[in-house]
């Protein structure tokens, strides 16, 4: 059996991620790490915090923090709202470890001794007050096409065009605003990716299965041709660059960030010796199958960049088998952006709904095939619809129901009819294709067959009437009745990758065993095992309505404006 290595992209370090961040890699992620736990599959789930590169270090001036602790801190904020929607990541690591820092010097000298690093000169930035090089983020200007007066060097964020620093009108230091710039030549490091565009290609046409977005990415790359890429920058934070006379530069961001899953992996391991080696998952691993998420503008990194940096070292390496890259998120129009603050940010999310709300909405809405665009009124209909109507009604009707026939306890009397077989006949059919689903990473294809799922209970119920059936046929209705309990309980199993809290709290209303609170619908179903007598608590709803006034009040306060306190 192979064991599963799944990583998702590491969020950066500034600003509290928004939901397009989530349902990009983060949420499907997890999901695929709840699943094949509950598989009893052999899993290790790794994640940290991308913090290195110019961003850190301009929101670390902005908010006159020394770089160090603006990353500690927002470490722990993105930590905290990762664990309150139930990411559960086996290590939420962060890439400025001392683990991160020794595997990227390690990588990069057998990069070295391949014959795969080059260092030319380069024409820069360089402020003279400073007495530094000014890295493109650095500089700020006028835009040349739309005046925009903040227009960085590297991209003007109000007409988003590509720039250079020199097409900046009146550039200035983003640091000190001093505009005493001068071009000057230093010389930094590349990696020959030219040269490793063969082995590269290879790779990818080895990986058929990949989706369409992940391969047709990764080929546009590889069609246009690979040309040596900067793997070194002019600034402090960040990885030293281990060579004669790079004193004052550090490695690209990234170049260490994807080394960070490693990194991620190996503080792991070294926080319990009990743990196993980091190499069992990634040295010499063939048993490992390794599966990365994804946004879509992270795959050229993941399709070539970082495996050429692995190629490139001749060394036993894990690599990515199974790539799951997702398209956009949008809001209202316009990309989730975290540096223009538009969009819904996951402290304001968490703030507003139950983390499992979220979860289930942007699951079934996951942008798989193409970008998606949220809007208030869909979101509501997702909560009302499946939430509400399908899987709280049942679990509430039943219950309820239950409670006012026989009492608190499981009913007892009755004999199974054709009915109740047909019932499991039918879950059966409809649980082996959302284990499928979960498996071949279908996002909504699983959500479709989940609220299948549990449509059938509502069928069931509806088909049954025991409440009709208590006045004539008391017995039948236990039976009916006990049957569907036996269906909440397995609902809720099905549904635990998904919405994990509100499984728990079925399982709290239910009064599970510890043994039974971690079984999984793998095997035959059996809808006899919640047995009569057994006690169980009438939950409050476990979802509300959202009606039209409070959608109004949403979309008119996330009205797509700029959201003030998110870094
Ligand atoms: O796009 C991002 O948010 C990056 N921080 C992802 C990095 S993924 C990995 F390679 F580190
Ligand atoms: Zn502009």
């Amino acid at each position: 059996m192979p064991k599963h290595l799944v990583t998702s992209a590491l969020p950066y370090i500034n600003g509290i991620k928004h939901l397009g961040n989530l349902v990009g890699s983060l949420l499907p992620a997890d999901v695929y790490a709840r699943f094949l736990r509950l598989e009893g599959e052999d899993v290790l789930f790794i994640c940290a915090t991308d913090e290195h590169g110019t961003p850190a270090e301009l929101s670390a001036l902005e908010q006159h923090l020394s770089v160090e602790a603006y990353c500690e801190t927002m470490y722990q904020r993105q930590s905290a709202v990762f664990r309150q929607f139930g990411l559960s990541f086996d290590h939420f690591g962060r890439t400025s470890s001392p683990h991160n820092h020794e595997l990227t010097q390690r990588i990069y000298n057998s990069l070295c001794r391949n014959g795969f690093i080059v260092e030319r000169p380069i024409r820069q930035v360089y402020a003279v007050e400073e007495g530094r090089f000014l890295p493109d983020r650095y500089i700020v200007g006028t835009c040349p096409h739309c005046g925009y007066d903040g227009a960085r060097g590297d991209q003007c964020e109000q007409c988003t065009a590509l720039l250079d620093p020199v097409d900046l009108l009146h550039p200035r230091s983003a640091v000190s605003g001093s505009d005493a710039l001068e071009i000057r030549s230093t010389n930094h490091l590349f990696l020959r990716l030219d040269l490793l565009s063969d082995d590269v290609r290879r790779w990818v046409e080895s990986h058929e299965d990949w989706s369409r977005l992940t391969k047709s990415i990764a080929f546009k790359w590889l069609d246009e041709g690979l040309r040596e890429r900067c793997i070194s920058r002019d600034l402090h934070w960040g990885v030293r660059v281990p060579r004669e006379g790079f004193d004052d530069k550090v490695f690209y961001v990234w170049f260490d960030a994807p080394i960070g899953y490693i990194g991620a992996t190996k503080e792991w391991a070294s926080h319990d010796p009990a743990r196993r080696d980091w190499r069992d998952w990634w040295w010499n691993a063939p048993d490992v199958r390794y599966t990365q998420f994804l946004g879509k503008d992270n795959v050229p990194f993941h399709t070539v960049f970082f495996p050429a940096m692995l190629l490139g070292t001749g060394e036993p390496w894990t690599m990515a088998g199974e790539i799951k890259s997702f398209n956009w998120l949008n809001y209202y129009g316009g990309k989730f952006s975290t540096s223009q603050k538009r969009g819904i940010f996951l402290d304001d999310a968490l703030a507003l709904f139950d983390p499992d709300i979220w979860r289930y909405f942007l699951l079934a809405n996951a942008p798989e095939a193409d970008d998606v665009s949220f809007t208030w009124e869909v979101f509501a209909s997702v909560v009302n619809k499946d939430l509400v109507g399908i899987f709280g009604n049942f679990v509430n009707r039943t219950l309820k129901l239950s409670v006012a026939q026989f009492g608190s306890t499981v009913p007892d009397g009755g004999v199974w009819t054709d009915r109740e077989a047909a019932l499991v006949q039918a879950c059966q059919t409809v649980i082996d294709a959302y284990r499928s689903h979960l498996r071949n990473l279908e996002y909504r294809k699983a959500i479709q067959s989940l609220r299948q799922l549990w449509s059938l209970g509502n069928v069931y119920l509806d088909h049954a009437a025991p409440w009709n059936l208590v006045r004539t046929e008391r017995d039948e209705a236990a039976m009916v009745l006990r049957t569907a309990i036996n269906l909440i309980a397995l609902f809720a199993h099905a549904a635990e990758p998904i919405i994990p809290f509100t499984s728990n709290k079925v399982y709290d209303e239910l009064n599970l065993t510890v043994d039974e609170r971690s079984s999984w619908i793998a095997g035959e179903i059996d809808l006899t095992c919640y047995s009569a007598g057994r006690t169980f608590h009438v939950p409050e709803p476990l979802f509300r309505r959202i009606d039209k006034d409070e959608i109004g009040a949403l979309a008119m306060r996330f009205s797509g404006q700029a959201k003030a306190s998110s870094d």
